[in-house]
């Protein structure tokens, strides 16, 4: 019989309790037992992140970290970021929308949890900065011009609604 851990996790304010096998990663986790498909899965070893959710508000990849190691945690997911009442999307979100951040979108919520964690800690990047933040982020589509304008666009965007 396998033997299952108790993980008590916040996920987008959300409390879940559940029963997982020790090695259920955090990516699976959110996908198959919380139902939350917009973490995607690609290469499962750390190297492209599309599977980026924040951790306590910390980026990591949830394809390199284990659902039991998430207990007492709080996780944001890319479905997180949509606004509660009016259900419309995050600034960041929208930017990428406007800008053409995206093709296949694949790589996208990736994108968009590390631009959260970039912007939230440096509200006007330069474009070196946001190359250095997103350099861990792979996507074959854009050839990632439209990425970068997507981040700058979203960082005036973020600054507007704060007033700065
Ligand atoms: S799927 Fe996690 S880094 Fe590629
Ligand atoms: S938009 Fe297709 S992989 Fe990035």
């Amino acid at each position: 019989m396998t033997t299952k851990h108790p993980v008590s996790v916040k996920v987008n304010g959300i409390r879940y309790e559940r029963e997982v096998e020790a090695r259920l990663t955090l990516a699976d986790f959110l996908r198959h037992e919380l139902a939350l498909g917009g973490t995607h899965v690609g290469c499962e070893h750390g190297i492209c992140g599309v599977c980026t959710v924040l951790i306590d508000g910390r980026s990591a990849r949830s394809c390199l970290t284990l659902a039991v190691q998430i207990d007492g945690a709080e996780v944001t997911t890319v479905e997180g970021l949509r606004n509660r009442e009016t259900g419309g999307l995050h600034p960041i979100q929208q930017a990428f929308v406007e800008a053409h951040g995206l093709q296949c979108g694949f790589c996208t919520p990736g994108f968009i949890m590390t631009t959260l964690e970039l912007l939230r800690e440096n509200p006007d990047p330069s474009e070196e900065e946001i190359k250095e933040a997103l350099g861990g982020n792979l996507c074959r589509c854009t050839g990632y011009q439209s990425i970068l304008e997507s981040v700058k666009l979203a960082a005036a965007k973020l600054r507007e609604t704060q007033g700065a």
